[in-house]
């Protein structure tokens, strides 16, 4: 069996179009593409690369392991380190001219530390917490965090953040209250003489909602890629998703009435079935939980997922359309034929999570035409100049 047949097609124009659509709705603030966990399983060095030449201001990743392959690619735009300092990664990330995340006493002197083995000062943001509880300083203890900064003259304090937890919810009380936490963490910052250069909170969510909180900068990610902050939240008009998931029928088997399919017999033919081999399984990224459950398209009808999900295999009912046979391609999702978020329902999750875990063992292929017409024409250009992967 040929895995190469599943691929994950990824239109970079797409990603450079939302890009600019989210610089327009930014207005003034600059734009820090989030593109931490490999750009949201896009491939991050081809989206940096992407992003780089349309002028990103900066961009931002979770580790700083992942900041050291974006520079060894040669990406060499400002990068933020969202996670914390640690002993092993700091000095890496000061080289690498990476800001870090600090929000602790243990932080600074994390970094303070690293600064002096490398001989220069160490560029980080604070980041407050105003609501998420998840990472980052109580916003009611900023005066402190700043009193005790000023023992480290080796750390430059280039940015203050927070974090949105609910910037997409109808209702805009928590998110209005977590800015005004905010605030109240710069003024003590500024009283303390702490003026930041770069302020930002806003991440997808709170780009398209909350305009008043743009700050100097904001951090979209799952726009980016052309997907909703939201289960339920229509894709803004003129964003376009940027991931097609496609393989192709590698085997057609007929099946009598009455024979099961795959693992645990979930699935009965209740009539003479044809039944397609697909080469992708929940070690693709491709879940369990989607046996019985999702459908696939092919020649632009559904085939509905037969039995359960396989680790590289999964099946189809091809009956419902005639001359179906091994070598048709199959679109798994992407697009608007057959959005994610059709996936993320079926899951109970949000399209984040589906593109995550779309495992390595899925080759993605990156195109870039710039008079895109729909990811579909992208992969005949691409097939046209390279040769087909199937
Ligand atoms: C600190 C931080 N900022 C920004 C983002 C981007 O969020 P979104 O993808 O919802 O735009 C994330 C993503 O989780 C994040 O952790």
């Amino acid at each position: 069996m040929d895995h190469r047949s599943t691929t994950a097609w990824i239109n970079l124009s797409a990603i450079r179009s939302n890009y600019r659509k989210l610089s327009a709705l930014a207005g003034k603030s600059a734009v820090c593409p989030v593109i931490k966990a490999d750009a949201y399983g896009h491939g991050a060095l081809a989206v940096a690369h992407a992003l780089e030449r349309e002028g990103a201001p900066y961009c931002a990743v979770a580790l700083a392991k992942e900041a050291l392959e974006l520079r060894e690619s040669g990406i060499q735009m400002p990068i933020l380190v969202f996670g914390a300092p640690d002993r092993s990664w700091s000095s890496i990330a000061i080289r690498l001219g990476c800001a870090q995340t600090i929000y602790t006493e243990e932080h600074v002197r994390i970094l303070a530390s690293a600064a002096r083995s490398v001989g220069t000062r160490a560029k980080a943001h604070i980041k407050v917490d105003t609501g998420m509880n998840r990472q980052g300083l109580s916003f009611a203890k900023a005066k402190a965090f700043a009193g005790m900064l000023s023992d480290y003259p080796e750390i430059y304090i280039e940015g203050v953040y927070s974090h949105f937890a609910d910037a997409d919810n109808l209702d805009p009380s928590f998110t209005k209250l977590q800015t005004e936490r905010f605030e109240l963490a710069l003024e003590a910052f500024r009283a303390a003489g702490i003026e930041p250069k770069i302020r930002h909170i806003s991440n997808s969510a709170g780009l398209l909602f909350h305009p008043n909180a743009r700050y100097d900068m904001v951090r979209p990610g799952i726009l980016l890629y052309g997907l909703s902050p939201a289960p339920g939240l229509n894709l803004p008009d003129g964003f376009e998703p940027a991931m097609t998931l496609m393989t192709s029928i590698v085997h057609v088997r007929d099946v009598a009435a009455g024979e099961s399919i795959s693992y645990g017999r979930t699935y009965t033919a209740a009539r003479r079935s044809r039944i397609g081999l697909l080469p992708i399984g929940y070690a693709d990224g491709y879940p369990r939980a989607l046996s019985n459950k999702a459908s696939v398209i092919v020649r632009g009808t559904r085939a509905p997922i037969v039995g359960r999900v396989c680790m590289d295999m999964t099946m189809i009912d091809l009956t419902g359309i005639p001359g179906a046979r091994a070598g048709d391609e199959v679109l798994l999702f992407g697009g608007r034929e057959l959005p994610v978020s059709e996936i993320s329902d079926l899951l109970c999750t949000i399209d984040y999570e589906v593109v995550c875990m779309l495992s390595k063992r899925v080759p993605r292929i990156h195109t870039d035409e710039d008079a895109f017409d729909g990811s579909r024409q992208e992969r005949k250009n691409y097939v046209d100049r390279e040769g087909s992967p199937l």
